[in-house]
């Protein structure tokens, strides 16, 4: 370390001495983000080392004294720091995701970089997909001695598979093999063998030394017989994806409106792609709505175009609706707007994916909510082999179709990486779970359209002088929820509303014959039961519903889909003990002689609500009493 530190001596001097010719030199350079993958006795961390110690880089511990530097000095420069340095951290940031992937600055006369170090060993899928996410290359460490390895494979695929254009395959170690150009030659044609079948077109070879320094700043003379550049060299001058990006049609995820007075109303996001200019005809999606540019406004003043990469603020010509989500496009050139997609998966979550189960999915600048179908098939990342699956464990990728709850902008991730790529958020926890990758959109979806109707939901409400709402009760089998229920609803309708009573043993007789107990089919028993419940509140009815619906997750599901303050969630609380005393339908008996699997309370979870509406203890008090009372909570 101390070596380190005295290389970067003069840099410090540089930043306590004149902070603002620091950041000057260092704000107009390109930035490239890179990951480097490999085990640790790849010598990954020599490797890095070596690049920070040979390119005279800035730490973070350095970074930090910039910053306390920078207001130290007072000058004018103090506002602009570090974001420009270390801007593209946000993202993970927002997220949420917390993982073990180190960032590392360093910069060079050419170019900045960040290097994302990610763990070799555990959760090695989340933590590269995490660290290679916002990556423009990839270089894939191999030990000379050792060749091409599974775990070259994975990770080579994992880094095909989040997009990474630019893949440098450094062999490693080329000292401890004395420099031999066959072996080294044979590695590249196998690896060359693997990449082809995992369709990456092409990728850089070189032979490196991390520890001896070989081909790592300038050409070493142990290797006369490679012809290509020294790793610096190509980091510094390899094609930036937002280069590339520039090329593509012209795509703005709208993150907020910027509505300061009543004079101005613009639209700001980071351009994700292709270039904008004032006059050019634009599109929102995914209303189709069509404008004008006039201005194009940012912090430095009006611009005459703005390109990938850049954070710009748009006016238009027309009061048209847009908002955040809302992706803005050239007219001639929209992006597909659906609600059903084909998706990869890469799953990140100690728990597993539950099919059907709502998740918030966050893609470009929306959030929706969307339930992922049973695996078509996961991809064993070792041999590539596609095999059947349930759902996806920890580190597990798959393919499977995705519903969000309504239509979204996209675009393929293929063409597009920020608005074909997104996250799964678990809404009870708020962790993120998984990363996906849109393939297309499925084309039942797009031939399905809302049917505008003139006899609105109030207009039914009115007819019935009532406001629609349902009543959710939940508990143990046996707690008493449709004895309960029935009360409620009799005294409702000697009040002249209008009501409608769905009861878990009825529907399963009917609509849900199909489905068992298990969690997959409770949570579509419920989603069907919430669908029925929704079109019972439009056609204005006071619904009560009777099921024990035992995970929070679809509870809050259905209370989402209803208007707010609607949903009633009714907690029917007895004890275990309680309701098997009672065991009405003898299925208690059945369960706890094993004759009855996957029975609520016995061998399957009942998750109570945290913060029910209603709250009925029902040691304390009757059936009788505990319908009085949730009348009185409702018409006071
Ligand atoms: S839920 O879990 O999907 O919400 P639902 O309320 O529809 O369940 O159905 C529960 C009713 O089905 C119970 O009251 C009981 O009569 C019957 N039943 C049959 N098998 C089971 C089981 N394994 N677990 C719970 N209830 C069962």
């Amino acid at each position: 370390m101390s070596e380190v530190q005295e290389s970067s001596y003069k840099t410090d001097e540089l930043i306590a001495q004149d902070i603002d010719a620091y950041l000057e030199k260092h704000q107009h350079k390109s930035m490239l983000r890179f990951i480097t993958c490999g085990s640790v006795d790849d010598g990954k961390s020599t490797l890095i080392g070596r690049l920070l110690y040979d390119s005279k880089m800035i730490f973070e511990d350095q970074l930090a004294a910039l910053e306390a530097d920078s207001k130290k000095v007072g000058t004018q420069g103090q506002n602009i720091d570090f974001a420009l340095l270390v801007d593209g951290l946000a993202a993970e940031r927002e997220q949420g995701i917390t993982i073990d992937v180190a960032y590392r600055f360093f910069a060079t006369e050419k170019r900045k970089f960040i290097v994302a170090d990610t763990p070799g060993h555990e959760q090695y899928t989340r933590n590269m997909i995490t660290g290679a996410s916002t990556a423009d290359l990839a270089v894939i460490l191999i030990d000379a001695r050792k060749g091409v390895l599974t775990q070259t494979r994975r990770h080579s695929y994992l880094a095909h598979l989040i997009g990474i254009r630019n893949i440098v395959l450094a062999v490693n170690k080329m000292d401890l093999i004395g420099y031999d150009q066959a072996k080294y030659e044979a590695i590249v044609e196998e690896y060359r063998k693997f990449a082809d079948s995992i369709g990456i077109k092409s990728f850089v070879p070189m032979p490196i030394s991390g520890f001896m320094g070989d081909n790592i700043t300038t050409k070493s003379a142990n290797t006369p017989w490679y012809h290509g550049v020294p790793l610096i060299e190509h980091l510094e001058t390899v094609e930036l994806d937002v280069a590339a990006d520039q090329a593509k049609p012209f795509r703005l995820p709208v993150q907020w409106v910027n509505r300061p007075n009543l004079d101005f109303r613009g639209f700001s996001g980071l351009i994700a792609s292709g270039v904008v200019k004032p006059g050019d005809a634009v599109r929102v999606l995914p209303s189709g709505k069509t404008s004008t540019v006039t201005r194009i406004v940012t912090l430095d003043g009006d611009l005459p175009q703005a390109v990938a990469g850049q954070s710009i603020t748009l006016c238009f010509a027309d009061e048209i609706d847009c908002s955040r989500g809302d992706v803005i496009t050239l007219a001639d050139a929209p992006v597909q707007v659906a609600d059903q997609f084909e998706a990869t998966i890469v799953w990140m979550a100690d728990e597993a994916l539950t099919p059907g189960r709502a998740y918030w999915l966050k893609l470009g600048t929306q959030t929706v909510s969307a339930s992922v179908h049973a695996p078509k098939y996961q991809v064993n990342v070792n041999t590539l082999e596609h095999m059947a699956a349930k759902t996806l464990e920890l580190n597990a990728i798959g393919v499977a179709n995705i519903a969000t709850d309504r239509a979204i902008p996209f675009e393929a991730y293929e063409s597009n990486r920020t608005l074909g790529g997104f996250i799964l958020i678990d809404k009870m926890t708020n962790a993120t779970v998984a990363a996906g990758m849109i393939h297309f959109a499925l084309r039942r979806s797009q031939n399905v359209h809302w049917q505008a109707l003139d006899i609105s939901r109030e207009v039914h409400a009115g007819l019935k002088n009532q406001k629609p709402a349902v009543l959710w009760f939940t508990g143990l089998s046996g707690a008493g929820k449709s004895t309960i229920a029935n009360l409620v609803e009799k005294k409702l309708v000697r009040m002249n509303r209008h009501t409608f009573l769905l009861d878990g043993d009825n529907v399963r007789h009917g609509l849900n014959k199909d489905l068992g107990f298990t969690q997959a089919d409770r949570i579509e028993n419920i989603r069907r039961v919430g669908e029925v419940a929704k079109l019972m509140t439009d056609a204005g009815l006071i619904v009560l519903t009777a099921f024990i619906s035992p995970f929070r997750s679809e509870r809050e599901m259905v209370r989402q889909m209803m208007q707010p303050g609607e949903f009633i969630e009714i907690f029917i609380d007895t004890k275990l003990e309680e309701a098997e005393k009672r065991d009405v339908k003898g299925l208690y008996k059945k369960a706890r002689s094993g004759e009855l699997k996957n029975f609520t309370g016995i061998d399957s979870p009942y998750e109570p609500p945290e913060v029910p509406e209603i709250h009925i203890d029902t040691s304390k008090i009757t059936p009788e009493e505990a319908a009085d009372l949730i009348i009185e909570r409702l018409i006071p």
